[in-house]
């Protein structure tokens, strides 16, 4: 039995970038629906997560009791913020949320998603090439985020932009779906938000005038429209549609193949069955979640195994912890086994509500990534030590050399 202080979570326990599995375990054993002393709660049991996100709970920060995280609020708001942040459907209670998911629904439905295929291939097989050209490389560099940003760009019909800039600010912009400790954060994710906000208005003025078949465009008509979306919450649509269509996607295939290359039995059992990549998929959602935790916040007390959370309190549901719960994996949950048949009950996108919209998108991009260059590069290996990006939340690797001869 640990002391009170070591039970409480901690992303700043050692090895917690590297490895956060262990110490997600012992909240789940110790005190799976905790009260953190930060003022939010933490639930890290898979039965427990699946009730917060089914429960129909907030997510407008508006609704938090005063205290540390509504000052934190506040904060974010001061200084003319420019506006994609709380506006964004994700950040949206009904009816706001219903209508601005609807904008967007029929774009991201499974069928399509499908038509998407042959594009994805041809990347996915242009950047294999290139890496075949290089020797060792790097897998993120390469692969696992160039893929997912082309294709959000080239759905919402983004012009070419300065994609290093664009990649720094919204690297910094998802810590603010991380509980920010220190105000140099908090201000770096404000700076990140005004000046993407800025591009991005930018972008919407270069399409006003070259429109075409894409996302953008129709967003933009939704706008012409009338009361359905107005100027800012287009800008925050923008911004979240860009940031979530390539800042998650990058860790699915680069935790993916980092599982799989620590698992050399799972990459030739993938190599002698490609009909798994959809399994496989689901595996590595499961097995190291992209999104390690998501949000809600009560607008009334919510009663959790026995525990009472009060109204307007952040309540994190690890959805990272959920996925390794033995109680309803098994004793392996800490195994990957790509034919895990439990594999697709992971809760890696979420539930309810607002359960991911890029979802079919990114298991697509994620199959066909990660089964093209296991039949490409059967001899694929590391080439030095990776680096982790250093988020508690979006959490992969930075830096991922590889070599693709043996
Ligand atoms: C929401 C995970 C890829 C767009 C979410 C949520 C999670 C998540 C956990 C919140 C769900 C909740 O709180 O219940 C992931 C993971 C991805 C991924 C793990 C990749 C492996 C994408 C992609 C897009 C996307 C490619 C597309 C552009 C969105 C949007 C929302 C969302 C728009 C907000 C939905 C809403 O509030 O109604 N995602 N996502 N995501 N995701 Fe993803």
């Amino acid at each position: 039995m640990t002391n009170v202080e070591e039970r409480l979570f901690n992303p700043f326990t050692p090895g917690f970038f590297e490895d956060p599995y262990p110490h997600y375990k012992m909240l789940r054993d110790e005190d799976p629906v905790q009260e953190h002393p930060l003022g939010f709660w933490f639930v890290s049991r898979f039965e427990d997560v699946s009730k917060v996100l089914k429960a129909g709970l907030s997510v407008e920060v508006g609704n938090l009791a005063p205290g540390p995280f509504s000052q934190q609020v506040e904060y974010f708001g001061e200084e003319g913020n420019a506006g994609a942040l709380n506006l964004s459907m994700l950040d949206r209670d009904p009816p706001d949320h219903t209508r601005l998911r609807s904008l967007v629904t029929k774009v991201f439905t499974r069928r399509a998603v499908a038509a998407l295929e042959p594009k994805i291939v041809r990347l996915v097989d242009e950047a294999l090439d290139r890496m075949a050209d290089k020797g060792p490389s790097d897998l993120v560099e390469e692969l696992a985020f160039p893929l997912p940003f082309a294709v959000i760009s080239e759905m919402l019909g983004m012009p070419p932009t300065d994609h290093t800039r664009i990649r720094e600010l919204s690297g910094t912009l998802v810590r603010s779906l991380e509980i920010v400790a220190d105000e140099e954060t908090a201000r770096a994710i404000m700076a990140a938000d005004a000046e993407l906000t800025s591009i991005t208005r930018e972008v919407i003025e270069w399409k006003r005038k070259n429109p075409a078949e894409d996302l953008l465009t129709a967003l933009i008509e939704a706008e012409h429209e009338g009361q359905v979306l107005d100027g800012d919450e287009l800008v925050a649509q923008v911004v979240l549609l860009y940031v979530a269509g390539h800042e998650t996607t990058v860790n699915l295939i680069a935790n993916g193949v980092n599982a799989l290359l620590r698992n050399p039995s799972q990459w030739q059992l993938l190599r002698a069955q490609p009909d798994l990549a959809a399994n496989a998929v689901e595996e590595f959602l499961r097995y190291d979640s992209p999104v390690q935790q998501t949000r809600r916040i009560t607008t009334s007390p919510y009663e959790l195994a026995g525990k009472e959370i009060p109204a307007g309190t952040f309540v994190l549901a690890c959805l990272a912890s959920a996925n390794r719960d033995e109680r309803f994996f098994g004793p392996d949950a800490d195994a990957l086994r790509l034919d895990r048949p439990e594999a697709r009950s992971q809760v890696s996108f979420g539930a309810g509500p607002h359960h991911c919209l890029g979802a079919a998108l990114a298991r697509l991009e994620g199959q066909v990534a990660v089964s093209r260059l296991v039949q490409r590069f059967p001899k694929l290996g590391f080439a030095g030590d990776l680096e982790w990006n250093g988020r508690i939340n979006l959490r992969g690797p930075s830096k991922f050399p590889v070599t693709v001869h043996g």
